[in-house]
């Protein structure tokens, strides 16, 4: 017979053996594996995708480095969202959608170029990965809008004052920091700190040398490094190398935005492809107070995505279907509108305002856009304000679209007249994203020229990378491949230790 006293030590002691046997701790484990943190280069999108997969999923110790003084590169300015192909928002608002059919719209924009398995990857993982961001951090992308060359609406943003980018980018990074907060151990974060060289020595990552704040050469030793360095439009130098054409153009890039890690990875053997890809997006603001500034404001794609048209200045009428891909529009302009100006203008109606409220409030602010009238604006075109309200009118109610544009939202409000309200903003094409960069992997990891791994321990998402996008990029994708990419990297570091 055994005592009740002695059954419940013996059921402590079963709890104990199942606790020593199945405890759910994976960082002690993890860190006897791994004495050296993954050092991060970039605190874009990418890099904050990473960063938070290693660290909140596998415990995995990071030092993200990041030239510039705050947080966030060409991410953090994102303004139309980010793409997802049956995702719970779409089932909410009625949207059927399918991996294939994003896929297939992935490829036809690519042009033939780039790497089909990544692209499958981006749409297949395009779910999940919106999933992750609403779950983990909060997120709402409760709104969709379809932008060009996009067969259905799969371009989330969330509802509420932020814009996409920034909204993400803070969740983001506010999480790492809060973690480096509370355990300095597993979160490290430099700004001003530039990393200029890698270590690879016997086929594996040794260590990463950077320049901190005050100027001084540091090296920091780590077997696992991940470039997030972002992309090379702003550099007039590496358009000069591989787009000569482009260079006079004005873009939306920010400064850093040099191409340190695709020369840098060039440099160690790595493959570059596509690196003569470079997409002009057809609408960066002219500012009126600075026509001729080379850095330029992006209008975004929502703005026609939601309901925006463009008309030729020198006629006073549309000549595209505006929700063409990004390289067409921009085609028309060059070809369509006076050439020495290369410009259009970008017309909006009182319902567009009212469904994206608060960034036309802000490009309101900025004066990159002005509330006016139909006859006013006429003043400053070749045709009478009863022949623009005629083309407006017609944009909105044909039957067939003059210009086979097939989604016509939020259109010109019915029995448009001259007194009508509209919203007018002067666009130009401008670079704006480089679909080429270093080869890499469906793991994620940077691929040689001899089309091999070229180091363990070395990947590469976002920007930096190349093969997701191939010749023309659709809206949306970037901040995608940034989260499924930077993830994936995390990932594969994981499952290799
Ligand atoms: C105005 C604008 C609007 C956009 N809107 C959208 C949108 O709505 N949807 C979408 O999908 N995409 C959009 N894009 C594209 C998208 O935002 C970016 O291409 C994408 O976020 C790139 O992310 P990334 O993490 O690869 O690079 P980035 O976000 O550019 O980050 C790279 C970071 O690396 C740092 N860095 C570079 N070199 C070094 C070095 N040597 N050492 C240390 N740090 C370094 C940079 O300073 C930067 O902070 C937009 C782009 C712009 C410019
Ligand atoms: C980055 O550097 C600046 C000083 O240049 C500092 O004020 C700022 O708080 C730093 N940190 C981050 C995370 O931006
Ligand atoms: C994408 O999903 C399809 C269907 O589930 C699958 O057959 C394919 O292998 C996946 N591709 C990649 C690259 O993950
Ligand atoms: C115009 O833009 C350029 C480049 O961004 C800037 O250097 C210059 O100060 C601006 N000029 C005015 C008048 O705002």
């Amino acid at each position: 017979m055994i005592s009740r006293r002695h059954k419940i030590y013996l059921a402590l002691f079963c709890a104990f053996i199942f606790f020593i046997l199945y405890r759910p701790n994976t960082s002690t484990q993890m860190s006897s594996k791994l004495s050296l943190p993954v050092v991060i280069v970039g605190s874009g999108l990418a890099g904050l995708s990473a960063g938070n997969q290693l660290v909140s999923k596998y415990k995995i110790p990071i030092v993200l480095l990041e030239k510039a003084s705050t947080l966030g590169g060409n991410s953090i300015k994102a303004s139309s969202g980010i793409n997802g192909a049956v995702t719970s928002t779409q089932k909410a608002l009625n949207v059927e959608d399918s991996t294939d059919l994003f896929y297939q719209d992935t490829v036809k924009s690519a042009l033939g170029l780039g790497i089909p398995a990544l692209q499958e990857k981006l749409s297949n993982e395009s779910s999940s990965a919106v999933t992750w961001l609403q779950q983990e951090f909060d997120l709402k992308l409760d709104l969709l809008a379809q932008l060009g060359g996009h067969s259905r609406p799969r371009t989330h943003r969330s509802s509420g004052k932020l814009p996409p980018g920034f909204e993400i980018v803070k969740a983001l990074s506010d999480a790492l920091k809060s973690i480096s907060e509370e355990n300095p151990d597993m979160v490290t974060i430099y700004n001003n700190s530039k990393v200029v060289d890698l270590d690879i020595e016997k086929g594996k990552v040794q260590a990463v040398q950077y320049v901190d704040e005050n100027g001084e050469s540091k090296v920091i030793k780590t077997n696992h490094i991940v470039f997030c360095s972002g992309g090379f439009g702003y550099s007039t130098e590496m358009l000069e190398k591989y787009a000569p054409q482009l260079r006079h153009l004005p873009t939306t890039n920010g400064a850093q935005t040099t191409g340190d890690g695709q020369k840098i990875l060039e440099k160690l053997g790595g493959d570059l492809i596509d690196m003569t890809q470079v997409q002009v997006h057809p609408t960066g603001f002219i500012d009126p107070a600075n026509r001729s500034s080379n850095w330029k404001f992006l209008a975004a794609e929502a703005l026609r995505g939601l309901g925006g048209i463009l008309l030729n200045p020198s006629t006073g009428r549309r000549f595209v279907n505006e929700l063409d891909t990004r390289d067409k529009v921009t085609a028309a302009i060059q070809e369509d509108c006076p050439q020495d100006e290369n410009r259009a203008y970008l017309v909006m109606s009182e319902s567009v305002y009212a469904e994206y409220k608060n960034n036309m409030d802000f490009y309101l602010f900025k004066k990159l856009i002005k509330k006016t009238t139909v006859s006013d604006f006429a003043q400053e075109l070749p045709i009478s304000e009863d022949d623009l309200s005629k083309e407006l009118e017609t944009y909105s109610t044909a039957k067939e679209d003059t210009f086979g544009r097939s989604l016509r939202v939020n259109t010109f409000e019915s029995g448009i007249s001259k007194d009508s309200t509209i919203y007018v903003g002067e666009i130009t094409p401008v670079v704006h994203f480089t679909m080429g960069g270093v080869r890499i992997n469906e793991n994620a990891e940077v691929i040689g020229k001899n089309g091999e791994a070229l180091a363990e321990g070395l990947y590469a998402a976002g920007e930096v990378s190349g093969g997701v996008h191939g010749g023309n990029r659709l809206g949306g994708s970037s901040l995608l491949e940034c989260v499924v990419f930077g993830r994936t990297a995390a990932n594969s570091i994981m499952s290799k230790l």
